[in-house]
């Protein structure tokens, strides 16, 4: 067996990563180069993944692959394994990452004060696209070739809240009316709850086929929110802080990497103790 710092190597395997270009997803790339792996980007975003490729090659020896894809298209995530196969003959990895991130701390898309009772069906309808059929899909695709070549490892990117509910009084803004307050929408917890069944049922599924599907459940990341909203959610976690976007790295090697060779169908929950309260 490799030496115990060996076997976090994943050296020239290939690993897609979904949502590849955004914050999280870049540096889930830089932990596979950093593995020396070869990280695959997808995402619907060319700009974004110019830059993303760019900014790791100046940063790490290596290779990164990126490709302009909506994930929600299997024909699209068909064609990307085509060319993966014909190039590395294998394919070895896969990051559930993309989602439709609602920022609730500004006013940007897919957000705000849109409470349950009148949640218009199309948000619900593209939220699920991309962050539950959207890992459907690609484990479909992508694990379909793992299968054949019995061997592959499959990270879903969840989060605290795919194990709690939202706290909605956080995101609360004084002197706004009620039916105008903003609320994390209903489907956050669905798709995040959802990956987790996900991730269980390909563990067993494809447990024989020797691949292993885990999760993890990030908490929130520092990422310039205003003051007092960070100081509203670090009261609810323990250790007092939201988490630096690097703080997930090394647990996504561990995962993707043979370091965690006997670990598979878990719920690796990554939230300064969040949850334990
Ligand atoms: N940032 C956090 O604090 C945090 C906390 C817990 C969990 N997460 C989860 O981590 C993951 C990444 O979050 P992030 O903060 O990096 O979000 P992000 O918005 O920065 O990145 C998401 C990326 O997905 C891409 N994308 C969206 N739709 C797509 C599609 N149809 N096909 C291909 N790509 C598509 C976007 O272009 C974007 O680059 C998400 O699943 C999110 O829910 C994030």
């Amino acid at each position: 067996m490799n030496s115990i710092m060996d076997r976090f190597l994943i050296r020239d395997r290939v690993c897609v990563i979904t949502g590849g270009a955004g914050l999280l997803g870049y540096k889930h790339a830089e932990a596979v180069l950093a593995g020396e792996g070869i990280p695959v980007l997808l995402d619907i975003s060319d700009t974004a993944l110019e830059r993303a490729k760019s900014n790791l090659l100046n940063d790490y020896d290596g290779t990164v692959e990126t490709y302009k894809v909506d994930i929600t298209n299997r024909d699209q995530l068909q064609s990307v394994c085509d060319a993966l196969v014909n190039k590395y003959g294998m394919v070895n990895a896969l990051v559930n990452n993309a989602a439709n991130n609602p920022k609730m701390e500004d006013e940007s898309k897919n957000l705000g004060n849109i409470r349950f009772d009148n949640f218009p069906l199309g948000i619900w309808m593209d939220d699920m696209a991309v962050g539950l059929t959207g890992a459907f899909l690609c484990s479909q695709v992508f694990g379909t070739q793992m299968e054949k070549q019995r061997s592959g490892v499959i990270l879903n990117i969840s989060s605290d809240l795919g194990v709690i509910a939202p706290d909605q009084r956080i995101y609360r803004k004084e002197g706004v009316k009620e039916e105008d307050q903003t609320i994390k929408p209903v489907t956050y917890s669905v798709i995040k709850h959802g990956l987790l069944g996900l991730t269980k049922y390909l563990a067993t599924y494809w447990a024989d086929k020797n691949i292993r599907v885990n999760a993890i459940c990030p908490g929130g990341v520092e990422n310039g929110q205003p003051e007092d909203f960070k100081e509203k959610l670090t009261n609810l976690i323990p250790l007092g802080r939201m988490a630096d976007k690097n703080e997930y790295q090394c647990s996504v090697l561990y995962l993707l990497s043979d370091a965690s060779s006997y670990m598979t169908g878990s719920t690796v929950i990554i939230d300064g103790g969040r949850t334990c309260w």
